[in-house]
């Protein structure tokens, strides 16, 4: 990961669309935003008509008003290139550029994001009018960044037009060099797939059994992400011809089926993502006061900063979710507003926009609340965020400051696709993912994601203790070699059900699981199943203790290892369920199960990696705990979800820097309420 910018102070923005409003608004709305701290402001992203309504016609007058207006009245300004939205000359004319369902039917003008990465007439018809803006634009005093386009792969993260068939074919190409070296890899000697010439094949299609070849599937990942990046690629490469200095380049979200760590290497100075936690409450479900609902949502912030240390939140929730036909979200509770707003600085966000500054009146999202309603009256929620402004006055030593996590969950661009595809794996993934975040918040555990990649370094490992990699089921040489000498070195490492039984092509190799990673796990897989959910949940006992090991389990078999746990259930009870294998100065703990939030808790309490503020500090298993660390000083982050109070204790004074007073003993975090401690940095 490459973070080339960074904010010198957190700021806070909004998204302003001022091609929505009567012009006499626009001076009115910036000098309310500035006077709310609202420094800089996200335009443009949608707006090509206003750029070429005709084909090849540019008119700027438009913006430049509005442009000319915000440097004088001293607004600053990400500008958005206005590709995720192609006008209606465009694709009425080359319908060409359109994406489409599986079926072949195409999407047509009237939504958004309706075009494919690969017709060649579309990237030029992009690159020309973001030449043309970057051009015009960029110098301009107000500008302070660009986005590039919205949202990549937002709305769909499938490609299915022929230009997409016709890019692939050159993809696999280069990938393959032949058609037999593909044919090995994609193993279509299985139900007589054997392809004879390249023009016999497409990305997927529709077949009679509703199921592709699934190491064709794997590589449809790799292309789609690739031709995102090589799309976003022609527009960055052209912006940075153009720009001032120091003016950066950003894109916003983080979406399937696309690498976002090479997509930031390649494109990007900075990652912004668009953060709203009401998606993580079941709305269909009664509230339930356990539940992660959202702090859950951590969850990604988790993943933004594994892409981007010092990320940008472009779109913050201000007010109620909805468009008209779907996505209904309640609005933020007083006090909610805020605590999402710092539940994104304390994840690591240095820049946060709120989305949208007033509701539109108009079109798909009339119902997608900003801060002001459609009446333009100050509201509670403006006030929310004035003060929010005013708190990060007060937080000033957190910009640019690293997580403090010591515990991280490993991922994979390739376990990532494939878990897309194969069932299996996606049900263990899915489970596991949830039950270690949950596992590590429930017990005050900061953690981070890690992707392991071509370029990761012993370094980027040995930050933490523990390295929780869930199930990798397909495994290479490099990465099991990183991670024997993550372990050699010292590291913990926990791996579980499923790993090692697939190669980079996703074809099952023919050696006892964990395959690359048995000798360090010293152990191997005897026998395995999945659960069916008729059965009793099987378990197993850890120093007399339950241990859960839930949906799949590997019956496995000690070799080096020792034997931890063993199942207490099913007709394997009496196996080996958990092993600990020492090597080096470190050790692999192999869990034959998925992972759930009682058994990483159990596990981090296990290696001492639980907790590790706990001698400080006492906290509700409802409060969200955070850190982050900067220049000899620590910032803990106390995150309250509940509407009620949260009562906590700290055992040595500190700095609280939203109350602004020192506390030592007994405090009380407020409903929906937020708290950051500061401290001399001594673990
Ligand atoms: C996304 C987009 C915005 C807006 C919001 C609400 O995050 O980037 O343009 O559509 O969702 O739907």
């Amino acid at each position: 990961m490459t973070q080339r910018y960074q904010w010198p102070a957190l700021t806070v923005g909004t998204c302003y669309y001022p091609e929505h409003w009567p012009e006499e608004l626009w001076p009115d709305d910036l000098r309310r935003m500035l006077d709310s701290g609202i420094t800089v402001i996200r335009v443009g992203e949608f707006a090509w008509s206003k750029f070429e309504l005709h084909e090849g016609e540019f008119t700027f007058d438009f913006f430049d008003r509005f442009l000319d207006l915000c440097a004088r009245i001293g607004m600053k300004v990400i500008f958005g290139t206005p590709t995720a939205t192609p006008p209606a000359w465009l694709t009425e004319k080359y319908p060409e550029i359109l994406n489409g369902t599986l079926d072949g039917v195409l999407y047509r003008h009237g939504g958004r994001k309706h075009y494919n990465y690969n017709a060649p007439i579309y990237q030029q018809l992009c690159a020309r009018i973001v030449e043309q803006l970057a051009r015009h634009y960029g110098h301009h005093p107000a500008i302070v960044g660009w986005q590039i386009d919205n949202e990549i792969n937002c709305e769909t993260c499938d490609f299915y037009s022929e230009a997409d068939s016709a890019a692939f074919r050159e993809f696999l190409r280069e990938k393959y060099g032949t058609l037999d070296a593909l044919n090995d890899a994609w193993g279509t000697v299985f139900w007589n797939q054997t392809y004879t010439d390249w023009a016999q094949i497409y990305v997927p299609r529709p077949t009679a059994t509703h199921a592709v070849n699934p190491h064709l599937l794997l590589d449809y990942s790799r292309f789609v992400s690739d031709s995102a990046i090589r799309f976003c690629r022609i527009q960055a490469d052209i912006l940075r011809q153009h720009i001032a200095p120091g003016v950066y380049i950003t894109t916003n979200g983080l979406f399937a089926n696309l690498d976002n760590h090479r997509f930031e290497d390649e494109c990007l100075d900075v990652m912004t993502y668009d953060s709203y936690p009401s998606f993580a409450f079941e709305l269909d479900h009664p509230w339930n006061p356990g539940a992660m609902n959202d702090r859950g949502w951590s969850r990604m912030l988790a993943e933004v900063r594994s892409v981007c240390p010092h990320f940008g939140i472009m779109e913050q929730q201000s007010g109620a979710n909805g468009w008209y036909n779907r996505m209904e979200g309640p609005a933020p509770r007083p006090g909610q507003l805020t605590l999402w707003a710092m539940q994104s600085v304390a994840h690591g966000a240095d820049y946060v926009s709120f989305f949208r500054w007033r509701t539109c009146t108009v079109g798909t999202e009339i119902y997608w609340h900003g801060i002001l309603d459609y009446d333009n009256r100050d509201n509670r929620r403006l006030q929310e965020v004035r003060a929010f402004a005013d708190t990060l006055q007060r937080l000033k030593g957190v910009c640019g400051a690293d997580s403090a996590a010591r515990v991280a969950l490993v991922k994979d661009y390739d376990n990532e696709w494939d878990a897309r595809h194969d069932r299996w794996h996606q049900r263990v993934q899915q489970k596991s993912e949830a039950g270690v975040f949950e596992g590590a918040q429930r017990t005050h555990t900061p953690y981070d994601v890690v992707y392991l990649r071509e370029i990761t370094v012993l370094d980027e490992l040995r930050r933490y203790d523990v390295l929780i990699y869930p199930h990798a089921t397909i495994l290479t040489p490099d990465r099991a070699a990183l991670l024997t000498r993550y372990v050699e070195a010292g590291g913990t490492l926990m791996i579980g059900c499923r790993t090692g039984y697939k190669d980079e092509h996703g074809r099952c190799v023919m050696q006892p699981q964990p395959g690359l990673l048995r000798a360090l796990a010293g152990a191997n897989v005897r026998d395995f199943t999945f659960h069916s959910p008729a059965e009793e949940p099987p378990y197993a006992l850890l120093d007399g203790e339950r241990l859960e090991t839930p949906l799949f389990n590997d019956v496995l078999e000690a070799e080096s290892a020792m034997v931890l746990a063993r199942y207490a259930a099913g007709y394997y009870a009496g196996e080996p369920a958990l092993t600990e294998n020492r090597v080096g100065k470190g050790r692999v703990l192999y869990l034959g199960a998925a992972f759930c939030p009682e058994s990483t808790a159990q596990l981090l309490r296990r290696v001492k990696a639980a907790e590790p503020y706990g001698q400080l500090l006492r906290l509700p298993e409802t409060v969200e705990l955070t850190a982050r660390r900067k220049d000899g000083r620590l910032y803990l982050f106390l995150l309250n979800y509940q509407p009620v109070p949260a009562e906590c204790r700290i055992h040595a004074p500190a700095q609280a820097l939203v109350r602004q007073e020192t506390v030592q003993g007994a405090f009380t975090l407020p409903p929906y309420g937020v708290e950051v401690l500061t401290m001399e940095d001594s673990l």
